[in-house]
């Protein structure tokens, strides 16, 4: 099976719509650090997202759907309607998908207004359905998988939502620890993903606030999981995927692994990482958004003296200064 196989652990980027796009997937590939990437969500709503649509917005689709340094992209759908959701799935395996993901966590009001997203984890059957639409629509030997939170507001919903999206032919889910309501505020809650662990027969992804390896060894302690999903966690503290891969006893993943972050704060430190992550990300709006993500943990110590500039060469001209 592509992607993540039973009995084999596994990290994995999350899918972060407007954060980790296609330049980023790019860049933090060549870390070594993931497994796999799943793309940021990709929207079905009054009809099938055409092939051009996946093409574009998933630009890995046309190189084996696969970043340069070889790591693989899964698509993810997100949508209420099982019969375009299975279309928009057809389409993107014609645009060269490898599997399917379907989003069943957004909290977005405009992405649940419209019937999608977290919305979806108030009815278990309508789960069910649409994975099994999904499933039935691809060849058989490309993975369709779910991600799931915990409930809309009712954690416990989990337990029959996962058994659900197993039942509908999941070949595994993701959990974040959360409910839609619970937002992003933490804790994530580790435990009830345990529960489902043990429960299904299917492998379960363990996601939610894993910033440090001590976040990651209690995760591990109460997920009962050797699959975990890094989000923010990848972009403020980029190390932490491969320093996690070697608790989880795996190598760095992919070609070349040529990418390796300082443990310094300071600004030159940095400066040829964000010169390797400017050959790929030509938007400097996204480059800063990493830096504040950095910030946020205090990765680094210059994120004051950056945001206000204006242009990528700025950027790295500052960097080199300091
Ligand atoms: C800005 C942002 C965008 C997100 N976009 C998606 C998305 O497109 N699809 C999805 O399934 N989850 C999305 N998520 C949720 C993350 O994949 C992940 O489940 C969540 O951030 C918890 O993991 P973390 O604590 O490691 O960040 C997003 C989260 C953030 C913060």
């Amino acid at each position: 099976m592509l992607y993540l196989k039973p009995g084999t652990p596994a990290l994995i980027l999350a899918p972060m719509e407007g954060v980790t796009d296609a330049p980023f997937r790019a860049f933090i590939t060549r870390s070594g650090g993931f497994d796999y990437c799943v793309s940021e969500f990709i929207r079905v709503s009054g009809h099938p997202v055409p092939e051009h649509v996946f093409r574009r917005d998933v630009p890995e689709l046309a190189h084996g759907s696969k970043t340069a340094a070889g790591i693989p992209v899964q698509i993810q759908i997100l949508g209420g309607d099982p019969g375009r959701m299975a279309e928009s799935a057809q389409n993107a395996v014609r645009a060269g998908a490898l599997g399917i993901d379907i989003n069943f966590g957004c909290p977005a009001p405009t992405v649940n207004r419209n019937d999608g997203g977290a919305t979806l984890l108030k009815y278990p059957e309508r789960i069910e359905s649409i994975v099994r639409a999904v499933r039935d629509a691809v060849p058989a030997a490309l993975p369709v998988s779910a991600k799931l939170r915990l409930g809309f507001d009712d954690p416990e919903a989990i337990h029959e939502n996962a058994k659900r999206a197993e039942a509908g032919g999941a070949a595994w889910i993701t959990i974040h620890g959360r409910t839609k309501t619970q937002g992003y505020i933490p804790p994530a809650y580790w435990k009830p993903i345990g529960v489902v662990t043990r429960t299904l027969s299917i492998p379960v992804v363990a996601n939610g606030e894993i910033w440090s390896l001590e976040d990651f060894k209690r995760c591990r302690e109460d997920s009962d999981s050797i699959h975990f999903m890094l989000g923010r966690g990848a972009l403020a503290v980029p190390g932490l995927a491969l320093q996690i891969r070697k608790e989880l006893g795996l190598e760095p993943a992919g070609s070349g692994a040529d990418l390796r972050f300082p443990d310094l704060p300071g600004a030159r430190a940095w400066q040829e990482v964000f010169r390797k992550y400017s050959e790929v990300q030509p938007s400097e709006k996204r480059m800063k958004q990493w830096a504040r993500y950095l910030h946020s943990r205090n990765t680094i110590d210059w994120w004051d003296r950056i945001k206000g500039l204006g242009s990528t060469s700025e950027i790295l001209t500052h960097l080199g200064q300091r």
